[in-house]
């Protein structure tokens, strides 16, 4: 076939897509394997693999970028008193959530579940206090209480998972209380729980400034949320680049074309007061680690380590045809992915780019009243100005 006819079919045949979605990685190996014997043909197509690389990342960047953007509108959209309805009128109990999970879902709570409880069984001392902050209905305190004699004591803005458990005479004690404001004395807690919660405030550093306010000095908070350097849905073997811009946002946040700020759903329609086109969104920030580790360290805690788990990203392919897997093969699936989460969790550099965090903090310090640097989706929301803010340009984490 003539090669400009091949071109032009190579670039609008749909069946060839995949071909071509793989072109600059076929230039790639081909380069290196002609470096040897042709050098000049060797770096001509190793050129135009890194060319095609860069090409699909600006593509990547330019996509990510206008998410965020839709991301930040939905921010500013953000009122608190409908966020709040949703959590006390919409939230159902966490164990029909995971009932209704597939099984492979199932796995990758329960693997948050047994990892946040052994952690803080390993660090309350028998007896002592454990505090579940965001509780749902207790399940990390019913764990830590069977293996530590611990008391439990847990909150949680929506009160069914509160109340559910209330009818069951063993401990731990819930109650229905906000993060912004814990009826708690200072310094009560030997271990704070604090898991999957901050994303979903509108205000992170209050939240953790309470945190830290109820925890005894040198006690411990064992705080997991999500990771803003996850792994990137599209394959590294086509994108090889973006996955660099994920590990890289870890240290440098302002480097992330894309910055998930809200749930990927709108909230229920009947609590909703918004027009269809334009409803509210509840916050679900992904955080880069330097974002933690300062929000952390205002609050008074020093890091006692950090990792991150779940692989891979729950939205990706690969995880999608796990979970087909387990469900027509449950015992194959299962040993795949926890294989898969086991050898990714010692590789460096993948290991650092869970879907999660896990970070463990020791109080050593009262926490500032307010973050030393203010830090912006914190300004995103309750009639914070809406024009002319640009995250780039004014956001601290840009700073660092
Ligand atoms: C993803 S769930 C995690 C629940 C529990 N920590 C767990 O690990 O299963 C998030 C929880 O945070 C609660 N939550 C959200 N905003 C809150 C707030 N401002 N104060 C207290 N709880 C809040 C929600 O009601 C929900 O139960």
């Amino acid at each position: 076939m003539n090669p400009i006819a091949l071109a032009h079919r190579l670039r609008h045949s749909e069946r060839l897509a995949p071909v071509r979605r793989h072109l600059p990685l076929a230039a790639t190996v081909a380069g290196v394997a002609s470096t040897r014997r042709e050098p000049r043909r060797g770096l001509v197509l190793l050129t135009l693999g890194g060319l095609g690389f860069v090409r699909t990342w600006r593509r990547s960047r330019e996509l990510g970028r206008a998410a965020t953007a839709e991301h930040i509108a939905r921010m500013r959209r953000l009122r608190r008193d409908v966020v709040q309805r949703f959590y006390t009128t919409c939230i159902g109990s966490m164990e029909a959530e995971l009932e209704e999970y597939p099984e492979y879902d199932r796995r990758k709570h329960e693997l948050r579940y047994r990892l946040v409880s052994e952690l803080a069984t390993a660090h309350v001392p028998a007896g002592g206090v454990v505090v579940d902050v965001g509780c749902a209905s207790g399940l990390v305190l019913d764990a830590v209480h069977r293996a530590r004699h611990s008391r439990g004591v847990g909150f949680d803005l929506a009160p069914y998972g509160v109340r559910q458990r209330a009818h069951r005479p063993d401990p731990p004690v819930l109650a229905q209380a906000v993060v912004e404001h814990i009826p708690l004395p200072d310094g009560v807690a030997d271990v704070v729980v604090f898991s999957e919660v901050i994303e979903h405030l509108l205000d992170a550093y209050a939240g953790l400034r309470e945190v830290s306010r109820i925890t005894r000095g040198g006690g411990v908070v064992i705080l997991t949320t999500n990771n803003g350097s996850e792994m990137p849905v599209i394959s590294p073997l086509r994108d090889p680049l973006t996955w660099f811009e994920r590990l890289a946002g870890r240290w440098r946040p302002r480097w992330l074309a894309f910055r998930n700020l809200t749930w990927h759903d709108p909230i229920d329609r009947r609590v909703d007061p918004l027009p269809p086109d334009a409803p509210t969104y509840v916050p679900h920030i992904h955080f880069c680690f330097a974002e933690l580790r300062d929000l952390a360290a205002d609050a008074g805690f020093r890091l006692l380590s950090s990792s991150s788990f779940e692989f891979p990203a729950p939205q990706s392919p690969l995880a999608d045809r796990l979970r087909r897997l387990t469900s027509r093969a449950p015992r194959l699936g299962n040993a795949t992915a926890d294989l898969l989460e086991g050898l990714v969790s010692v590789t460096p550099g993948l290991s650092l780019m869970g879907a999660h965090h896990l970070l463990v903090l020791r109080k050593v310090a009262p926490p500032r009243p307010r973050p030393s640097t203010p830090w912006w989706p914190a300004h995103l929301h309750d009639g914070l100005p809406t024009d002319g803010f640009r995250p780039r340009a004014s956001s601290p984490a840009s700073r660092r």
